[in-house]
């Protein structure tokens, strides 16, 4: 028995040649083909190459050829039928089963394209018809012979009579079931369902027309669109117009344009622009971009340039943002307000939409700009909101990778927005000036750089504390109070407190201590920036300076807590985290 072709080009759409080569040959990338060793010879440099768009692959030095089917077959010695159902349980497809049922669908997809085929080519020889209103209509939207024959464009009369020619060769439920026509009881007639409008092909990916958009010329009160109904073979999320041409176009890149019309479509096609599709004016579908994604990286969302084509736009970045990936990406470019890309082409010229095509933005930059016009930066619960939709939003993302690189991105550019971390900045430069008498030790900290930022403040802290007991006994409680960045400086510091609250901070005390204690207080009666400066104040300066050193090492810490807390949220992601970190940065504003 035969396997029906659209059962086995289903697979073949489901799998590229590369991902079942690639599970026995080990491949390397080369232009748009890959290379490899051959599994036939035995060879030292690869001679085996793999194309995806040609579905092929194929080896030079034994001349063997063949598609994935014949690949599984070769090289695992598995018979046809073995091979099909194999590579359709890799493709996620139930096993073909060679039902009645299945040998008549096939026969119906034969009948329905053929109808179709015959239809289209019927209504596209009207088009040149004398006087034809159509062809006229055509010429004046700047559209040549030569576009109306590349996409078979067609012209169905108002009164249509061609049921009676195609009802010569099928019967009546085959012509219904195409849903070209429809029965109009009340008269006995069937009415042709595309009367008095030009029509255009709509192809799936095998190349067979399965469906037709339909453009009234006259400004009727009625739909100015129609398309066909959903039928068998026609389901519309699943096509996209044009997908056809533009994946066969050789010299096509990553790069697809993705437009709302078919006259869009048409006009940029036919000025050169090959690699443009439609989703015929519908919201783009989780299945229509893994379509687009086979055979173009880059889909270029270009939309019309009004609220509804812009509502769109935004619609397709949040419903499609969860399934892209390094190699899945979505772009988008915005066009003037009221210009669809057919009008733009045609006012702006070619080489003008070029460029306004490499002004794209990508799907995060998109999101971010279309929110961010939106937000009221001075409303701390517009913020909140506009925080959880991206924490929302990025969660969406299926590739754990990218999701956490998204969010970072993002959470990065909101720490830059508010109002919270705008004051904390304000907040770190309006200290830092009144700390004068620090700025003299800025220059000696520079070389101390086996410490932090913080241990440069502990140890100074802790110098004063060893060499000047008068200063600290009076505020013993509060040095207490401080918790040192290591576990040894908070213990050398209660040691020495101790001492001086009992008035024994003496030599011969010292000398009892560690060595390990001994140490550090070497370390730190040498590498305290504070000493020379210390040494040359008066009281009451010194006091003061201790006053300072205490309140940034207390900022210095704080900060440090609020950048752990924000390294938490980004990693936990949670609404604890945030909470902690909103608490957090809300006693900024407290002292
Ligand atoms: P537009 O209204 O933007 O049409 O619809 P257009 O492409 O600019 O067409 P022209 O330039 O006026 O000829 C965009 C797409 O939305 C769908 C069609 O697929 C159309 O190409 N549509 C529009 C409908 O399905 N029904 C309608 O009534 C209108
Ligand atoms: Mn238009």
């Amino acid at each position: 028995m035969k396997y029906p072709k659209k059962y086995l080009d289903e697979i073949k759409l489901k799998l590229k040649v590369s991902q079942v080569v690639s599970k026995t040959v080990k491949l390397k990338k080369r232009g748009k083909e890959f290379i490899g060793l051959s599994p036939f010879t035995t060879e030292k440099t690869p001679s085996f190459t793999v194309s995806d768009e040609k579905g092929f692959y194929h080896c030079f030095s034994s001349g063997e050829h063949g598609n994935i089917f014949d690949f599984l077959m070769k090289t695992q010695s598995l018979k046809f039928g073995e091979a099909v159902r194999q590579l359709a349980s890799d493709a996620g497809m139930q096993p073909y089963r060679f039902t009645s049922l299945d040998l008549e669908k096939e026969k119906r997809y034969q009948t329905y394209t053929k109808i179709l085929k015959e239809y289209s080519n019927y209504h596209h020889k009207l088009i040149f018809e004398k006087n034809s209103i159509a062809f006229d209509y055509l010429k004046k939207r700047g559209i040549s012979e030569e576009t109306i024959i590349e996409f078979q464009i067609g012209f169905v009369n108002e009164n249509s009579e061609y049921y009676n020619e195609l009802s010569k060769k099928f019967n009546e439920k085959e012509i219904l079931d195409t849903g070209l026509f429809y029965k109009n009881e009340r008269y006995n007639k069937f009415i042709n369902r595309f009367h008095s409008r030009i029509i255009f092909p709509i192809k799936n990916i095998v190349g067979d027309i399965i469906a037709f958009g339909g453009r009234i010329i006259e400004d009727k009160k009625i739909a100015k669109y129609i398309n066909s109904p959903e039928t068998e073979f026609y389901k519309k999320g699943k096509h996209i117009f044009n997908l056809e041409r533009a994946k066969s176009n050789p010299k096509r890149n990553q790069e697809v344009i993705v437009v709302e019309g078919y006259m869009d479509v048409i006009s940029i096609y036919s000025s050169g622009i090959k690699n443009v599709v439609s989703n015929s004016g519908i919201a783009l579908t989780e299945n229509q971009i893994n379509l687009l994604w086979r055979f173009f990286s880059q889909p270029i969302i270009c939309l019309d340039g009004d609220s509804s084509g812009q509502k769109a736009a935004i619609r397709i970045a949040e419903n499609l943002l969860p399934y892209i990936k390094e190699n899945n990406k979505i772009n988008f470019v915005s066009l003037p307000n009221g210009v669809d890309p057919d009008d733009y082409i045609k006012a702006k010229g070619k080489e003008d939409f070029e460029k306004l095509l490499k002004k794209n933005l990508s799907i995060e930059e998109f999101i971010w700009k279309i929110n961010l016009n939106k937000l009221d930066r001075s409303d701390p619960f517009a913020i909140t909101k506009f925080e959880k939709m991206f924490r929302s939003l990025c969660y969406s993302i299926r590739d754990e990778t990218l999701k956490k690189y998204i969010l970072e991105h993002y959470l990065e550019k909101i720490k830059k927005l508010t109002p919270l971390q705008r004051d904390k900045s304000k907040f770190n430069k309006k200290n830092n000036k009144n700390y004068r008498i620090l700025s003299e030790t800025k220059k000696i900290s520079i070389a101390k750089d086996h410490l932090s930022k913080e241990e440069i403040k502990e140890y100074s802290i802790m110098y004063i504390i060893y060499n000047y007991p008068e200063i600290i006994s009076p505020r013993i409680e509060i040095l207490e109070g401080i918790n040192f960045s290591t576990k040894i400086l908070n213990e050398i510091k209660g040691k020495i407190l101790s001492l001086i609250s009992k008035g024994e901070l003496k030599e011969e005390n010292i000398s009892k201590l560690s060595r390990e204690y001994l140490n550090l207080i070497k370390d730190i009666n040498q590498n305290s920036v504070i000493k020379n400066i210390f040494l040359k104040k008066n009281h009451d300066e010194q006091v003061e300076l201790l006053n300072e050193l205490l309140k940034e090492l207390n900022d210095i810490k704080f900060s440090k807590k609020i950048d752990q807390q924000e390294d938490k949220l980004m990693r936990e992601f949670d609404e604890k985290s945030l909470s902690d970190l909103i608490e957090l940065k809300s006693q900024i504003n407290k002292d």
